[in-house]
C-alpha cells in the first residue's frame, strides 16, 4: 500500500499500452523544445504550413507563424484518426440530471452535422470571422455544438459559466462587445429548474447584443421579445448540414475566457488558433493516454478552462468520446458520479480535489458496490490535492491500479503544463510531478534566484513557453504586462503560484501568492468579492480573505465595517444577496464578520495578511489543548506600523468567539 511521501510507478500492464513509457522523451524535448513542438504540430492537418515556428518579442510571442488551419477540420473531416475511422464513433455522451431522461449520444458525423447547421445559422445572423459570440449555456450538448460552430466560422466564443449571475454575464458581454448570445430556457440543478433565460434577459441590458438564440432544454416558461429572441431549433432547422471551415491564421483569436485576478475586474484571457490546438491535442493524448476505446469524463463545466480544453476540444481532437453531465455529482444521491462511471464504462475520470474530498466524506460505504472495472486512469486539477484525498482516490476509486495524474495549469496556459506522465511516473501524493516535455519552468525566490530543493518560491515559465499560453488580456495590454511579465522581467512568465521542488525534480504546488482564492477549484478574486460587498450603501469598508476549508480547499471570509441601523442578520443577508447578484451563488462566503475597524497601515492599506493570520490560527485544526487559539503578537508580525493596532484586539475577540 502506497503511503505519504512514497513514489509510485505505473503498473506493468499500464506501461505496456501507454503512448509514452520512456523517460527519453524529456531529454529529447529539452534539447530543442521548439523542434519538439514543431514535430507535434506536424501531426495536425494544416491548410498552410508555418514560415517560422517560434517568434519572441518580449512580452509577446507567436507560434507557427503564418500557418493556417481550422480546429474543427482537425476534429472532423481531417481528424488524425481518419474521418472514415471515426465518423460513426461516439463523439459525445450526455447524461441529463433527471435519471428518468435518456442520455444523448452523438457520433462524430452527427455532431459535425449539428455544428455545421448552427454555423450556417450564425452566419445568417450576420456573424463573421473575428466577431465575438457569448455562450451562456448549461452542460447540455448545445454548449459544445455552439463552441464548435463558432470555431468553424472563425467567430471568437466567450463562454460564461451558467451559474454566474446576470451581472457577471453583462460585464463579459460589454467587454467583448458580443452581438449574439446563445442561451437556454432553463436547466436542471439538484432537482430544480433554473430559469437561465431570465438571467440572460437581465445580462444583455446595456450591451451590444442584437440577437439571443435560445435552446429549449427544460420547457419552462420564459419571457420573449420578438425583436431579439430566436429559438435555436427554429434557426438551425432550415440550415444545411454542410459548412466550409473558415481558414484561420495560427495567431488569429480563437476564444476569450474571463478569469479572476487580484483586482476587481475579471480579465479576458485570449487564446489563439494554432498553438492552442497543438497543445490541447497532445496534452490530452499523452497525459490521459487517450486511445480509441477510451471514454473521458472530465467533470468540469465548460464555463471554466478545464471544461473548454478537456471536456470539449482535447478528447474530440483525439477522436475519443467525451462524457459530460448536466447536474451535480452527488444528486439525487451521493453515488450519482459512481453510477455514471459504471453506466457509461468511463475509462478516464478527471475531477477536482474538492469533489474527491466530498466523495470521501460521504464515506467509502456509499461506493462499496462499485468495482470501477472500466477505469484506467484518474486525474486531479484546479487546486492542491492533499495527501489524504490522493490516497483515498487512489485506493477507493482507482483500486490501487490506476495512476493519478495531478495536473497543474491555469486559464492562461490553455492546457496542462505540469504533471507526471501516466506511463512513466513517478507519482507522489500531493505532488503534481514534472513539467510536460517541451515545457520549461523554474521556482525562483524574490530576488529571481532559483530555489534549492524543498525551498518555497514562485513558479515561473521560461521561453519558448508552451504554444497554448495566452497571447493577451482582451483590450488590456497594460494588465497583461503587469500581471505576467513584470515580476521577473519581460521574458519570464509569472504564474502567481507558490511551489517547491523535491529531490526527484517533482513539483508541489503550494497555492496562489496573489489575492486569488481557489474555492472548490473555482477561481475567485478577493478584489471582485470586495467590490460586490462595497456595493452596499451602508458599508464603509470591507476586506475579504481566503481561509482553509476542509472540503472546498479554500473559502472566502468577509470583514465588514458597517455604519447603518440594520440588525447584524439583516446586513449579512443583504451582503449575501449582493454577492449572488454581482458574481453568483458560487462565491458565497463561509463567514461574515461585522467589525468596528480593519487593521490598516498608516498609508491606509488594509492588512489582509493580519486578518488571515488571525483567522487561520483561530480555526486551525489539531491545536494542542493547552494553547490559546488566539495568535500571539509575534505571530502576527510587527503591529507597530499599524495606524490602528487596537483594531487587532477587537478582531481577536470576535474571531475567538467562534
Ligand atoms: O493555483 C493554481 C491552481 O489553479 C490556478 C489556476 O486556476 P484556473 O485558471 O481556474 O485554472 C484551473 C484549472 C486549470 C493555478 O494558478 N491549480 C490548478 N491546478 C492545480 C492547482 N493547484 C494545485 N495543483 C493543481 N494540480
Amino acid at each position: 500500500m502506497i503511503k505519504r511521501g512514497d513514489l509510485y510507478f505505473p503498473t506493468k500492464d499500464f506501461k505496456k499500452k501507454a503512448w509514452l513509457k520512456d523517460k527519453k522523451i524529456y531529454r529529447e524535448a529539452q534539447k530543442d523544445p521548439i523542434k519538439f513542438w514543431e514535430n507535434l504540430a506536424n501531426e495536425l492537418s494544416w491548410r498552410k504550413k508555418w514560415k517560422k515556428v517560434f517568434e519572441h518579442k518580449p512580452p509577446y510571442f507567436k507560434w507557427f507563424v503564418a500557418g493556417k488551419l481550422n480546429i474543427t477540420e482537425n476534429i472532423f473531416e481531417k481528424n488524425s484518426q481518419g474521418w472514415e475511422e471515426i465518423k460513426n464513433k461516439t463523439a459525445i455522451i450526455w447524461e441529463p440530471e433527471p435519471e428518468k431522461e435518456k442520455p444523448i449520444i452523438l457520433t462524430y458525423q452527427e455532431l459535425f452535422q449539428r455544428v455545421n447547421k448552427l454555423a450556417n445559422g450564425l452566419k445568417k445572423l450576420g456573424v463573421k470571422k473575428g466577431d465575438r459570440v457569448g455562450i451562456y449555456l448549461p452542460m447540455i450538448p448545445e454548449v459544445i455544438i455552439s463552441m464548435l460552430a463558432c470555431a468553424r466560422i472563425g467567430a471568437v466564443h466567450t463562454v460564461v459559466f451558467s451559474a454566474f449571475s446576470s451581472h457577471a454575464l453583462q460585464i463579459r458581454l460589454q467587454d467583448t462587445e458580443a452581438k449574439i448570445l446563445i442561451t437556454a430556457d432553463g436547466y436542471y440543478r439538484r432537482g430544480q429548474i433554473i430559469n437561465l433565460k431570465q438571467a440572460a434577459d437581465e445580462g444583455i441590458k446595456e450591451t451590444n447584443v442584437e440577437k439571443v438564440l435560445v435552446v429549449k432544454r427544460a420547457g419552462n416558461q420564459v419571457s420573449w421579445d420578438k425583436n431579439h429572441d430566436l429559438w435555436w431549433h427554429e434557426l438551425v432547422g432550415k440550415e444545411s448540414d454542410q459548412c466550409q471551415p473558415e481558414i484561420m491564421d495560427s495567431e488569429d483569436p480563437f476564444f476569450i475566457l474571463y478569469t479572476s485576478g487580484s483586482t476587481g475586474k475579471p480579465k479576458g484571457i485570449l487564446h489563439t488558433c494554432g498553438g492552442y490546438t497543438v497543445q490541447a491535442k497532445f496534452t490530452g493524448k499523452w497525459i490521459f493516454d487517450l486511445k480509441e476505446d477510451d471514454i473521458l469524463w472530465c467533470t468540469s463545466d465548460v464555463g471554466w478552462i478545464t471544461g473548454i480544453t478537456y471536456t470539449a476540444y482535447s478528447p474530440l481532437l483525439n477522436g475519443v468520446p467525451t462524457l459530460f453531465f448536466e447536474g451535480a455529482p452527488d444528486w439525487p444521491a451521493p453515488d450519482r458520479w459512481a453510477k455514471i462511471i459504471e453506466k457509461h464504462k468511463v475509462t478516464t475520470f478527471y475531477t477536482a480535489p474538492t469533489a474527491i474530498r466530498m466523495f470521501e466524506k460521504y464515506g467509502t460505504k456509499v461506493i462499496e458496490k462499485y468495482k470501477f472495472e472500466s477505469l484506467q486512469l484518474l486525474g486531479s486539477v484546479g487546486e492542491p490535492i492533499d495527501e489524504s484525498a490522493w490516497l483515498w482516490y487512489f485506493k477507493e476509486v482507482g483500486k490501487e491500479r490506476c495512476p493519478i495524474v495531478d495536473t497543474w495549469w491555469q486559464t492562461e496556459t490553455g492546457g496542462i503544463l505540469i504533471t507526471s506522465l501516466p506511463g512513466i511516473g513517478p507519482f507522489k501524493p500531493a505532488f503534481t510531478g514534472l513539467p510536460f516535455p517541451g515545457v520549461k519552468v523554474e521556482i525562483l525566490n524574490e530576488k529571481g534566484k532559483p530555489c534549492k530543493e524543498n525551498e518555497a518560491g514562485n513558479l515561473v515559465l521560461l521561453p519558448p513557453f508552451a504554444p497554448g499560453l495566452l497571447r493577451g488580456i482582451y483590450k488590456n495590454p497594460q494588465k497583461y504586462l503587469e500581471t505576467y511579465w513584470s515580476q521577473y522581467g519581460k521574458k519570464i512568465y509569472f504564474t502567481s503560484d507558490g511551489a517547491i521542488i523535491d529531490k526527484n525534480g517533482l513539483i508541489r504546488i503550494i497555492g496562489r501568492v496573489d489575492d486569488v482564492i481557489k474555492m472548490a477549484g473555482h477561481r475567485l478574486s478577493t478584489g471582485e468579492l470586495e467590490a460586490a460587498v462595497n456595493f452596499h450603501p451602508d458599508i464603509t469598508e470591507c476586506a475579504v480573505i481566503g481561509i482553509p476549508d476542509e472540503i472546498k480547499g479554500e473559502a472566502p471570509v468577509v470583514f465588514i465595517v458597517y455604519k447603518g441601523q440594520k440588525s447584524v442578520d439583516e446586513v449579512k443577508k443583504e451582503v449575501i444577496e449582493h454577492i449572488k447578484e454581482e458574481i453568483g451563488p458560487i462565491a458565497l462566503p463561509k463567514e461574515i464578520y461585522l467589525v468596528e475597524d480593519l487593521p490598516k497601515t498608516r498609508s491606509g492599506k488594509i492588512m489582509r495578511r493580519i486578518l488571515k493570520k488571525l483567522f487561520t490560527r483561530a480555526t486551525a485544526k489539531g491545536e494542542e489543548e493547552d494553547k490559546s487559539s488566539s495568535p500571539t503578537d509575534q505571530e502576527l508580525g510587527d503591529l507597530s506600523t499599524l495606524a490602528n493596532p487596537e483594531s487587532v484586539d477587537e478582531l481577536k475577540k470576535i474571531i475567538g468567539k467562534k
